[in-house]
């Protein structure tokens, strides 16, 4: 293989500092793809343009990346076998001119997507000025709503390879004028190739399984063969006639959306009732109903494409409705008729105020009690995420957490909860009444931040509240995941640990900024669906059971401190499957802000069912917005179709934009991309994965990590350092904002964090990475023709934002006044007390940070107890809650903060304390109850 080949192909360039990768190291193997294409792009316009000399060199290029390239093209429907033997032909016949410029307009349309709206793309006339415009313009813009989407489906044949063209050609004859969408037929004849496929070809929405189909595929090179390996069931091959049956499975694991039909010769009621079968949406009988296939295939996109309350919404919209309802807005005409406010209808557009309704009749829905459309989307939504029901939340997933809490605690209640989460967590507590048992996550100190709370606190806490005779208070554990810096859990382990200790715990995943990952095959295991899923699976399969019973044997006699270290599985009897996800649609999909999902698998939800509705009745607005509920349709509807595709690309961006920056001369001298390696700390990252596409590590062992480490960094979430460059994060965001456009939120003391969504494009990797490389050049510039004393100066600020770094507070302990037992090792208390204390100001009391008394108080008592939430942001956790005894690392970490935005602490007034008379009249209180 070439060694000259660049992952980025940036406008051709070879970019600096990315190696040559190769195509199982790629995170993303249909990126891998189009990888490969950008590099031949550029290898065929240098062999057009290349003198004698080097023209060999470069055809051997050229033929490197065709081999790699031709048999995932026979997993794909564009550019298809013709345009492909044209390739061929023109590089047999040395036209090069010819073969960079076929090779340029197929690069081209796949990149920008142009195959699937325009029939010039498959064309193997070349028209010039066509292939210009409709290349460079977004596939949809001027055709309107007349447009059919495109998609792919994957046909696995039995038939011998000769006849697949005509099996393709028969599907593509049942196309009628008609049809809402058009799709291509691929024609692939083994169960290996049909998984390439899945992986390789994001334009798959339906796979047809025509019984009889080989195992192996006759052309899967040793890098194909590692890419499969993750995937395909040792077992796979032995399976004999049930090829449907397994290939369906591992298709449903990787990319769950699919539609998978089954044909069959044999016994077709027997494959439909079998244990598979509820994989398979439909069974035929032979291929001689084709126009029955082509029309379920048609059936099953539709339902994916519907979406009932946006749709419904739009008819409403056109309707011409009377309102007199109190929603002034509605239909717009106080508006479109104002003399003042006219520009508010040409700025929003008429659509917005004809869909704009209070109604929750005439076709539309209500959140509060969804019995049409909303229900239906919201099983769809349950469905595309992999619950078994969800619940959609227009005030964010604030909003979101805080029903959860209300819900399922009570008071009294003890839930052990990482210190380090959101605050709707923390204030769901207050308004619950239940006890936090805050644990502290791993602490990265050098870069201002917590990482993510790691499961041997988790499961000590547990143990002692065990052995305190607790236990049974302990309802829920509440668990970022990813955290804002894109730290993953390992979410089944965390869950097999906990429930090994209390088989009936309540888990919330706060995967506020993780929805996208039920997309991607590799992150979707670490997601709290996938793994709910999985687990209660598990709890079914008698190898588990046997499992757990050697695990038993093993355990019986351990004690507590040897439990901690051992990992511990569940009675698979007694464990019960109650998991809950918060996720901000709006944070990774297109959902408006706000758009948020309660996404839940409880096989005790019955049970809980009348509390939930009471807790989603407290917080749900009675008006909540239309248009919101219509974006979490229609994100569910893209993430059901092109979620695989999108999240792909996104990772694959933010692969590269790390290597950018890590690997420029320039850029990295000051700012760096925190790798894997240096933001998850060595314990927790047993496989030694240091960094994506590291030399030598393949997505094998990627997979493999993601399987066993405990903590994984999710790609799109780059924490860039910036203390190098001697700015502060808050600093730093400020000079992107307002010198070059680019916004940022999330700061540290010394690093801001970049984070890529499915929005992002090359263009906004262009435009980061020339905002670095000017600002490297300018402090290049700056410290060169500088002074001396500037250069100290400039190694002074650098070393004080590297180095001098303030520890970071562990949470102490809540006073005794809002103990149930100080004694107790286990940290819970009355949070919910302490916060109504300060409702009284004669309970409360201030003192400035820097005054000394604060200091004499930590010495000498009595203890200085807050009687606030005090969130500073960044690093945006309560460093203080209500009711904690402030210790003097907090005070020491309070005065060394240097951000302007502290929720809870107003500088001028000083710390907001609950006075020791109210504590102990509190308490002495407390005690005669
Ligand atoms: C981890 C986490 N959970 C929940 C939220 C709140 O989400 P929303 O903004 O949708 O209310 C945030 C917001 O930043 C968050 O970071």
């Amino acid at each position: 293989m070439n060694k000259s080949t660049d992952r980025t192909g940036t406008n051709g360039a070879k970019s600096q500092g990315t190696p040559h990768v190769e195509l199982n190291q790629f995170f993303s193997a249909a990126e891998a793809r189009v990888d490969r294409w950008r590099s031949l792009h550029r290898v065929t316009k240098a062999l057009a343009a290349s003198d004698a000399s080097a023209i060999e060199r470069m055809r051997s290029e050229v033929n490197a990346l065709l081999e790699e390239l031709r048999p995932l093209e026979e997993l794909n429907g564009y550019p298809g076998p013709e345009l492909m033997a044209q390739i061929n032909e023109q590089l047999e016949a040395g036209d090069s001119a010819a073969l960079a410029r076929t090779v340029q307009r197929v690069s081209a349309a796949l990149m920008s997507n142009s195959y699937r709206d325009n029939a010039h793309a498959w064309s193997e006339d070349e028209d010039n000025e066509s292939r210009m415009s409709d290349s460079i313009l977004p596939p949809t813009v001027g055709r309107g709503q007349s447009r059919r989407p495109y998609f792919e489906v994957l046909i696995v044949a039995a038939g011998e390879r000769a006849t697949w063209p005509e099996l393709r050609e028969t599907f593509r004859k049942l196309r009628r004028d008609d049809d809402v969408y058009i799709y291509e037929p691929v024609v692939v004849g083994s169960f290996e190739d049909a998984v390439l496929a899945t992986l390789f070809n994001y334009n798959l929405q339906s796979i047809v399984a025509v019984d009889g189909f080989g195992f192996a595929s006759k052309h899967a090179s040793p890098v194909l063969r590692e890419i499969l390996t993750p995937h395909v069931p040792s077992d796979a091959a032995d399976r004999g006639g049930d090829m449907s049956g397994s290939l369906a499975r591992v298709v449903r694991m990787l990319r769950p959306e699919l539609d998978f039909f089954a044909v069959t010769d044999a016994d077709v009621a027997k494959l439909a009732g079998a244990d598979d079968s509820s994989l398979i949406r439909r069974v035929f009988y032979g291929v001689e109903e084709p126009m029955e296939i082509h029309l379920a295939i048609l059936d099953g996109l539709k339902d994916r494409y519907e979406t009932p309350f946006f749709d419904n919404l739009k008819k409403y919209a056109a309707r011409p409705i009377g309102t007199f309802h109190a929603l002034p807005v509605a239909r717009g005409k106080s508006i479109f008729k104002s003399n003042w406010i006219r520009d508010m209808g040409e700025f929003y557009g008429t659509n917005l105020f004809l869909a704009e309704s209070s109604a929750t009749t005439g076709g539309l829905d209500s959140l509060l009690e969804p019995t049409g459309n909303i229900k239906v989307a919201q099983d769809k939504a349950a469905r595309a995420l992999g619950g078994d029901r969800a619940f959609f939340v227009t005030n964010g997933t604030s909003t979101s957490n805080k029903i959860i809490h209300q819900a399922l605690l009570t008071p009294g209640d003890i839930v052990l909860i990482d210190r380090d989460c959101h605050k709707s967590h923390h204030y769901g507590i207050v308004l619950a009444g239940a006890q936090p048992l805050y644990i502290d996550a791993f602490p990265l100190t050098q870069y201002s931040m917590y990482g993510s709370l790691a499961i041997k606190p988790i499961k000590q806490a547990l143990l002692q509240l065990k052995a305190e005779g607790k236990l049974d208070r302990a309802k829920m554990v509440v668990l970022t995941n990813c955290t804002f810096d894109g730290h993953i859990a390992n979410v089944e382990r965390t869950m097999l640990e906990c429930l090994a200790i209390k088989p009936d715990l309540v888990f919330l995943w706060d995967e506020a900024w993780y929805g996208y990952a039920r997309f991607s095959p590799f992150l979707r295991g670490r997601t709290a669906m996938g793994a709910a899923a999985k687990l209660k699976q598990m709890f079914r399969d008698p190898a588990y059971q046997q499992r757990y019973e050697k695990h038993q044997a093993e355990v019986a006699k351990l004690d507590v401190a040897k439990l901690v270290d051992k990992e511990l599985l569940p009675d698979p009897r007694k464990a019960r499957v109650r998991v809950y996800e918060s996720d901000s649609v709006h944070k990774s999909m297109s959902a408006l802000r706000q758009g948020s999902i309660i996404v839940v698998i409880d096989q005790d939800f019955p049970k809980v069912e009348a509390a939930f509705k009471e807790a989603f009745f407290t917080h749900t607005s009675t008006s909540p917005n239309q248009q919101i509920i219509a974006s979490l349709d229609l994100a569910r509807r893209q993430m059901e179709l092109e979620g695989f595709e999108l999240v792909q690309r996104m990772i694959q961006l933010a692969i590269e934009i790390r290597h950018e920056i890590n690997g420029h001369p320039l850029i990295s001298k000051y700012f760096h991309a925190a790798t894997p390696a240096e933001m998850i700390p060595e314990q927790y990252r047993p496989s030694g994965f240091q960094d994506y596409g590291a030399p030598g590590w393949t997505i094998a062992k990627t997979a493999k990590t993601l399987r066993e480490d405990e903590f994984f960094l999710d790609p799109t979430r780059i924490t860039v350092l910036c203390g190098a460059a001697g700015f502060d994060g808050s600093q730093f965001k400020g000079i992107l904002a307002s010198d070059y456009d680019i916004q940022i939120n999330k700061t540290s003391r010394n690093s801001v964090l970049v984070q890529i969504n499915i929005n992002n494009t090359r263009s906004d990797m262009a435009h980061l990475i020339k905002a670095l490389a000017d600002l490297s050049r300018s402090i290049e510039k700056r410290l060169a023709d500088g002074s001396e004393s500037e250069r100290a100066a400039f190694g002074a600020r650098v070393k004080s934002l590297v180095e001098d770094v303030p520890d970071l507070p562990n949470f102490s302990r809540f006073h005794d006044a809002f103990r149930d037992d100080p004694k107790s090792k286990t940290s819970e208390g009355h949070m919910r007390a302490a916060y109504y204390m300060a409702y009284d100001a004669a309970s409360c009391e201030y003192i400035k940070l820097n005054d000394k008394q604060i200091d004499e108080r930590l010495k000498s008592g009595p203890e200085l107890v807050s009687s606030k939430f005090v969130i500073p942001y960044p690093p945006g956790f309560p460093i203080m809650v209500p009711g904690q005894v402030i210790t003097a690392e907090t005070i020491a970490f309070m005065r060394k903060l240097d951000v302007k935005e502290i929720h809870g602490f107003n500088a001028s007034k000083g710390l907001e304390l609950l006075k020791p008379d109210a504590l102990a009249a509190h308490k002495s209180k407390a005690s005669q109850r």
